[in-house]
């Protein structure tokens, strides 16, 4: 399998790596299809992005992105809405195009519509060069939960309990995290022609393990990129501390 692993001192070791990857990226092809993850754990890259944008190292006019996913119900100006994580977090920072900017519209009400609709955008987009990945504790990557099978395209997903205890730290309370989210499916993973994943703290270490060490299954949804030719795994000790 293609699969490189880095191993981090720590979780500020891991972001750099991991900004310097994506920069790298944009570097080499400017106009570049960025696919972009939420999550506490990118936050550090995209902190490091931020910086050596603002040093003038450098440039996202060109760049086009692709989220991985969106709570269902939530507006992007919602505190909690990954457009608003990503708003906050990166956009409004670097010189790269909101309008070319695309994350799932949380608001619309028809399943159906927006999961077609946001597989046309990512289509058009002419695919994506390289996908930043979190990972869920119970391996799920966006938001494909464990599951009888993988779903390919974007879908509407009811989130597992473990996910929403997990995210129940960012609301107030645990009734306020929505119970849905649209999210990019695995054939669409899939078809990133590089692979970027990021993984920190020892709560992770069995979903390391058991992603790319254990059977590809739908049941760890992760497992499925030991079939991805370019997959970079940038993690520090603590999560590789079961292998
Ligand atoms: C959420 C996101 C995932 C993310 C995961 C892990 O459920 N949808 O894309 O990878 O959480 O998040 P964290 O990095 O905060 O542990």
């Amino acid at each position: 399998m293609g699969l490189r692993i880095y191993q981090t001192k720590d979780y500020q070791a891991m972001s750099r790596k991991a900004a310097n990857i994506i920069s790298a990226q944009v570097i080499l092809k400017p106009e570049c299809v960025l696919g972009l993850a939420t999550g506490s754990t990118p936050v550090g890259a995209y902190q490091q992005l931020v910086d050596w944008y603002q040093k003038g190292d450098l440039d996202f006019s060109g760049v086009t992105t692709v989220n991985l996913d969106e709570y269902k119900g939530l507006d992007g100006k919602n505190s909690q809405s990954y457009r608003y994580f990503m708003n906050y977090n990166l956009f409004d920072h670097v010189n790269v195009d909101k309008s070319r900017t695309f994350v799932p519209n949380g608001l619309e009400e028809d399943g159906e519509k927006e999961c077609a609709r946001y597989d046309q955008v990512v289509a058009a987009t002419g695919g994506v060069d390289l996908q930043l990945l979190g990972l869920g504790r119970n391996g799920h990557i966006g938001f494909n939960e464990p599951c009888d099978e993988f779903k390919k395209g974007t879908h509407l997903v009811a989130l597992s309990q473990n996910t929403i205890d997990a995210n129940s730290r960012f609301f107030d309370s645990i009734d306020e995290v929505p119970k849905f989210a649209y999210t990019m499916g695995i054939r669409t993973i899939m078809q990133a022609r590089k692979i970027l994943m990021v993984v920190s703290g020892e709560d992770k270490a069995e979903a390391v393990r058991k992603s790319f060490f254990g059977p590809c299954t739908p049941e760890v949804p992760a497992s499925i990129l030991q079939m991805h030719p370019d997959v970079i795994l940038v993690a520090d000790e603590a999560a590789l501390s079961q292998i």
